[in-house]
């Protein structure tokens, strides 16, 4: 029973038993009160008639009767009597109770013993209770009769009901006021971490798992600014950013150069299979392909690559709603070894992640490097059809690129991401050739990176190694005539993934997972997915788990965390090794916290395709996201993409780009280890409202900032930019040139 209902519950009950405690204490509390009230009218009327009824006792019964009837003209008496001391009756009024007459009063005053004057009693009658009191009548100090009055009570039930109505307004109105208070208290609860966030912004202590402040105020500044500027554009979709394409760049096509294909065509015993691959650049880049059409550029890295492409290493796309063309470049085991498992990923990719492995350069991987960079390059130039394409250069392995596609294409309009993070410039000294690098990327139109921060460190590093004009007001480089623009373009997913079209509900989802993994329905499940890298902080996540059994008792046997990893980079002996420790890892906590068929974490080391993928995400009550170091990190933004019941929790560390923009995740310190722990426990036990609080919110921010806004946004700028030089080539003024591109 949710948490509420059962407050709300004992609240009532709680109501209910003091209204009703209320009720019988005020009924008897009142019974006293009249009854000690009727006791003292009997005696009133009838001391106040003393004389008359003493000097008619005398005359008998004709006189006595007036009397009588006289005191009982006041509504609340039935009757009145008038008896002998030795109960016989004188008078009666001409309605009076036959059953209560002289002798049974005086059988009942004998029968108790005590005369006290007057002598009460209540009984019931078939038309309701009566009061009945009996009081002596003197003459000259000696008792002479006894005076009978019947007091009607059916006017004390009517007030008792009237108490019992008000008691029971009373009792709802109380109710409804404090379910309505308790609702709203819960309410506010909910809203708890929001006003977190807002004392985080103005640098009060803050909760548990809580964002960066500086995040946090990025953030907003960043959704203020940017929802104001895209107000009247509407919501980025891929017509919207189709429409861009043509309305402002007159393009219709666009060329992206990436290292990674989208689609790779590989041979398996029964045939050619396309494979997805793991890459967050591929995931991001391939809707935007699908909406802009043209040609990706990329390393023909599949084993069937060949036999599916043209001579020129052509092949249309997606298979069977085909819209774009991927050229496949052909390298030989040399260069790829030397300019991809080499220079790029042994040494930009340690150079740029502070993941603790040291960076190695090798001056035949940066020939190599050197060499594929004007292969690719060239093969980009082969590819565009005007004198001014527009050309998307993706991440670390074409640094050198942008500058020599932009000797050979002088008015080319050049879009350059590096995925990954751009270190500090001390760091980036350690790289012999850092001049080279910095120098290729400033052949670029716009230099795009996850965050400002990145920003600023490529700043400093021109600033630190090369001869260049900062314009640090307009965020650009010049370069003689020459300025490329330097911004934070934080990169996102489709929205809403075309994965999710073809797959089964939630629930089947759960159900089938947990089938396949052989677990029980009620099973709690939490998910990492990534390639088998060392920045992933995979070994901190599986201790993470360990924590969590060894904090928290009751999750063991319940819980259990599944690592989707797909082998990456597995010729470079640091991804082999780190395969080795995690499997050792998982070993170990398995032995320690397994029992009968009960192993918390399962490791599925393969390739693993998005529908599969996308599954995992549905089951699971939490996705743990731990990266050492990440650019973005879309796993995250996919995990809430899945997530259109706005269940399931995201546990973040804040060393990825993504902490920026989901700052309703459980943002951890995945080296902290205890902490982290403790997230997936706040995790699994968090309540379904507040889930749903924190997911939706996420999926907004996801929705809104999908990647065809991401791209929206540098072609925008890139039009921007086109334009202005347009203008200041006319006017040809160096001094106006400066001051116009940069405003
Ligand atoms: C990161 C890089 C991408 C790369 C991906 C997969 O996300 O930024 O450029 O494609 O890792 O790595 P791989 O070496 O398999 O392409």
């Amino acid at each position: 029973m949710p948490r509420l209902l059962r407050f709300l519950l004992l609240l009532l009950f709680g109501l209910a038993l003091m209204t009703g405690v209320g009720y019988v204490a005020l009924t008897r509390t009142t019974h006293r009160w009249f009854e000690t009230d009727l006791r003292a009218r009997s005696l009133f009327v009838v001391t106040a008639t003393k004389q008359i009824l003493a000097r008619n006792w005398e005359h008998g019964h004709e006189g006595l009767a007036d009397t009588l009837e006289d005191i009982t003209r006041d509504e609340r008496v039935m009757g009145a009597a008038a008896c002998t001391l030795d109960g016989q009756r004188l008078a009666s009024t001409s309605v009076y109770p036959l059953d209560y007459g002289c002798r049974w009063v005086l059988a009942r005053i004998e029968q108790e013993g005590a005369e006290t004057n007057p002598w009460t009693t209540t009984e019931a009658l078939p038309g309701g209770r009566v009061h009945l009191s009996a009081i002596t009548v003197a003459a000259e100090g000696k008792p002479i009769g006894r005076v009978l009055l019947v007091h009607d009570l059916s006017y004390l039930e009517r007030r008792e009901a009237t108490t019992r109505n008000l008691l029971l307004a009373a009792f709802f109105v109380l109710s409804l006021g404090a379910a309505t208070i308790t609702m709203i208290a819960e309410r506010l609860a909910f809203r708890v971490w929001t006003s977190e966030l807002r004392r985080a912004l103005s640098g009060e202590v803050t909760r548990d798992f809580k964002p960066l402040v500086g995040d946090v105020r990025a953030l907003v500044e960043r959704l203020a600014s940017e929802r104001d500027r895209e107000a009247r554009g509407g919501p980025w979709n891929p017509a919207r950013l189709r429409s861009t394409l043509t309305t402002h760049l007159d393009g219709e096509r666009v060329i992206i150069l990436a290292n990674r294909e989208p689609y790779i065509h590989d041979k398996t015993p029964t045939g050619v299979r396309v494979l997805h691959p793991a890459s967050g650049l591929v995931t991001a880049l391939e809707p935007v392909m699908r909406a802009c059409s043209g040609v990706w550029v990329a390393h023909g890295s599949g084993t069937a690559d060949k036999e599916t492409a043209d001579a020129r290493g052509h092949v249309k796309v997606p298979p069977g709603e085909e819209s774009y063309s991927i050229r496949r470049v052909w390298l030989s085991e040399a260069e790829e070894n030397g300019y991809y498992y080499g220079f790029s990923n042994e040494g930009l990719w340690p150079l740029c992640h502070v993941a603790h492995a040291r960076p190695v350069f090798r001056a035949e991987d940066w020939e190599h490097y050197v060499r594929v960079n004007r292969k690719f390059a060239d093969a980009v130039c082969e590819e565009v059809d005007t004198e001014d394409p527009i050309i998307l250069v993706q991440d670390y392995h074409f640094a050198l690129a942008p500058r020599m596609i932009r000797e050979r294409l002088p008015r080319a309009t050049i879009l350059t991401f590096w995925h990954i993070p751009w270190p500090s410039a001390e760091r980036i000294g350690i790289c012999p050739w850092r001049e080279e690098i910095i120098s290729g990327l400033l052949g670029s139109s716009i230099v795009g990176f996850h965050t400002r921060e990145h920003c600023n460190n490529f700043i400093d590093a021109v600033d630190t190694f090369m001869e260049s004009r900062i314009d640090r007001e307009a965020n650009a480089i010049v370069q003689g005539a020459r300025r490329s623009l330097v911004r934070p373009y934080p990169i996102s997913i489709e929205w809403p993934v075309h994965w999710l079209e073809e797959l089964p509900s939630v629930a089947e989802c759960r159900a089938s997972v947990r089938r396949e993994l052989g677990l029980p329905a009620d099973a709690l499940l939490g998910v990492g997915i990534d390639r088998l890298d060392y920045t992933k902080g995979i070994e901190e996540r599986l201790q993470a788990v360990d924590e969590l059994l060894s904090r928290y008792p009751e999750f063991r046997g319940r819980f259990t965390f599944v690592q989707l990893a797909a082998p990456s980079r597995t010729k470079i002996a640091r991804y082999r090794e780190l395969n080795d420790r995690v499997e050792a890892l998982a070993d170990e906590i398995n032995a320690r916290w397994g029992k009968g068929d009960y192993r918390p974490i399962i490791l599925l080391r393969s390739h693993h395709e998005p529908p599969t993928v996308f599954r995992y995400y549905r089951a699971a009550e939490l996705c743990y996201v731990s990266s050492l170091h990440d650019g973005m990190n879309l796993v995250a933004k996919e995990f809430v993409a899945a997530r259109d019941d706005e269940l399931g929790v995201l546990v973040l560390s804040q060393f990825t780009g993504a902490a920026r923009d989901l700052t309703e995740a459980l943002i951890v310190n995945p080296y902290d280890l205890g902490r982290a722990g403790d997230a997936m426990a706040a995790a699994l036990r968090m309540p379904e409202d507040e889930q749903r609080e924190r997911m939706s919110s996420m999926r907004r921010m996801v929705s809104e900032f999908n990647v065809y806004r991401w791209a929206g946004r540098m072609l925008v700028d890139a039009a921007e930019l086109r334009r202005r030089e347009r203008v200041s080539g006319r006017l040809s003024a160096p001094a106006v040139l400066a001051r116009a591109i940069g405003s």
